[in-house]
């Protein structure tokens, strides 16, 4: 018989993910649970909660069929066989390990949950990206709580999704992690979880491995993906130092296939909510094993990020003739990448905050981000309501955005800055206008031949 499955969790991975489970598997009940009513009515609405290109036709083609989204977590826990714990990991904000280390509450509050509830033995996965032994904790929690003649095993199935991609990279993943302590009923747990998996992903992508193992790789992958940015982004303050161009350098990297082209696309900074979350969790297990040496290199890549966003911050001022105070700056682009409605970490924000406290008037527009979002965002970075209220201006295009500014800077790749009428936006704005690339998105040529003064990330003047 096909199990069941609950997802803990209807976020941006439990949702996505566990509704591609449901889509693939038709035979399979997948029910994914929230505590925060008005995301379960979300998912149950036509304007589901996250916006991602493909979750629409995916939700609509399963939801009622064998996919459900509930608050009633006991049930959902009680009926299931497979529960996935896929709630929040953010970074501590006080406390041991504060700043650093991930916030456990959440897994640990859902991993009693079950415990107290379940009538009937359970396979738990940690989807949540943890530290590395957290499944120890979760497993010492259950069996000290649980009921007689109920078992868990514990599984470790990280996430590899990239918002903005997460359904395709969900139909065609490059592989599944599946990890396991090494007895035979971990294996069988194991075992039946890769049976899920392969209803869609080839046997040669599930790949399983020793728990620490599992949860490790996590954090190694997004450490080495956040690295590569750093390490163009570092070579992007040389580019502009020395007239070398970025782009030519990253594509000349590129070619050698021990180092491949992706991910080394120079920005104003890496942004989302894992990359800066994952690499300070990684420091701060580093510290804690005694290893300062390796706790100080993965630092280095967040370091290196701050020190883009101010960088670039500050190439806007000087830019400007060195003030900016009552100029009007239009940002493009909130989000922290496109394709997506999500600003959590988005360089975007600490752009913002940047030149509002220079005394701009910034007047910010994304396709996919909200006002009230963009006001929660700002204020805390620590923008007064009347900070707010006097210098930031939400607009519903990109042209309005711009009308009567000094400058726009391009904070997130939408594909739409691409093609936008840029003779007519720089007809509408004061002069010189400026316009910074953040992105290397756009056709600096065109840009010129209209009368901008551009400046572009990873590229001398
Ligand atoms: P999220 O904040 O969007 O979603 C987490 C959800 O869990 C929230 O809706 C919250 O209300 C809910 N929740 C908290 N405690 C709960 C409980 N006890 N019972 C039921 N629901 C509960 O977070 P997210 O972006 O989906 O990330 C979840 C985890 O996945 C994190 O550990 C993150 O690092 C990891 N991850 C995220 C991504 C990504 O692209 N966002 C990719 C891979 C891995
Ligand atoms: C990232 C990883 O790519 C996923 O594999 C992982 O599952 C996820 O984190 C996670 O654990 O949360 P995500 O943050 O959604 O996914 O998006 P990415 O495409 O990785 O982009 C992250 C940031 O890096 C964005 O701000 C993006 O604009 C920036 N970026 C990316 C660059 O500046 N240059 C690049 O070449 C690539």
């Amino acid at each position: 018989m096909a199990p069941k499955i609950c997802c803990l969790g209807a976020g941006y991975v439990g949702g996505p993910t566990c509704a591609v489970i449901a889509y693939k598997c038709p035979d399979v009940q997948v029910t994914i649970c929230d505590l925060n009513q008005a995301r379960i009515d979300a998912w149950n609405s036509d304007h589901l909660p996250i916006f991602e290109p493909g979750l629409d036709d995916v939700v609509k083609a399963a939801r009622g069929r064998n996919l459900f989204f509930t608050t009633e977590v006991d049930r959902a826990i009680n009926e299931a066989d497979l529960i996935f714990v896929s709630v929040n990991t953010p970074t501590k904000k006080s406390g041991m390990g504060a700043g650093f280390a991930a916030d456990l509450a959440y897994v640990e509050s859902a991993t009693r949950r079950i415990a107290a509830v379940a009538t009937s033995s359970k396979i738990v996965i940690e989807k949540s990206t943890v530290p590395c032994r957290t499944a120890e904790s979760m497993r010492a929690i259950l069996e000290a709580n649980s009921r007689d003649g109920i078992r868990f095993d514990i599984l470790s199935n990280p996430e590899f999704l990239a918002e903005g991609t997460a359904i395709s990279d969900l139909m065609k993943p490059d592989r599944v992690l599946i990890g396991s302590l090494e007895t035979d009923e971990g294996r069988k747990a194991q075992a039946t979880l890769a049976s899920v998996y392969s209803n869609w992903v080839p046997k040669e992508k599930i790949i399983t491995m020793n728990l620490w193992s599992s949860e490790l790789s996590k954090l190694a992958a997004n450490a080495i993906l956040a690295q590569r940015i750093s390490s163009i982004n570092a070579l992007s303050a040389i580019c502009e130092a020395t007239g070398a161009d970025v782009d030519e350098v990253s594509y000349a990297c590129g070619l050698d296939t021990r180092i491949g082209p992706k991910f080394l696309k120079a920005s104003v900074g890496f942004g989302g909510s894992c990359f800066q979350k994952d690499i300070l969790n990684l420091v701060y297990l580093s510290e804690s094993l005694h290893l300062p040496e390796v706790a100080a290199y993965w630092h280095q890549v967040v370091i290196m990020n701050e020190y883009q966003k101010s960088r670039f911050s500050q190439r806007v001022v000087k830019r400007l003739f060195n003030t900016i105070t009552n100029k009007k700056v239009a940002v493009f682009g909130f989000a922290f990448k496109k394709d997506t409605g999500d600003t959590r970490e988005s360089a975007a924000i600490t752009l913002a905050n940047n030149f509002i406290k220079e005394g701009a008037n910034i007047c910010i527009y994304d396709p996919k981000v909200e006002e009230p979002q963009i006001a929660i965002d700002l204020a805390e970075t620590g923008i007064s309501t009347a900070e707010y209220q006097k210098r930031v201006t939400i607009s519903k295009t990109p042209y309005d955005a711009a009308n009567g500014a000094d400058a726009i800077v391009i904070c997130t790749e939408w594909d739409e800055f691409k093609t936008l009428d840029y003779e007519k936006i720089y007809a509408t704005m004061n002069k010189p206008a400026c316009l910074f690339d953040g992105r290397l998105i756009l056709d600096t040529k065109k840009l010129r031949a209209i009368g901008f003064q551009v400046e572009v990330i990873g590229k001398s003047v």
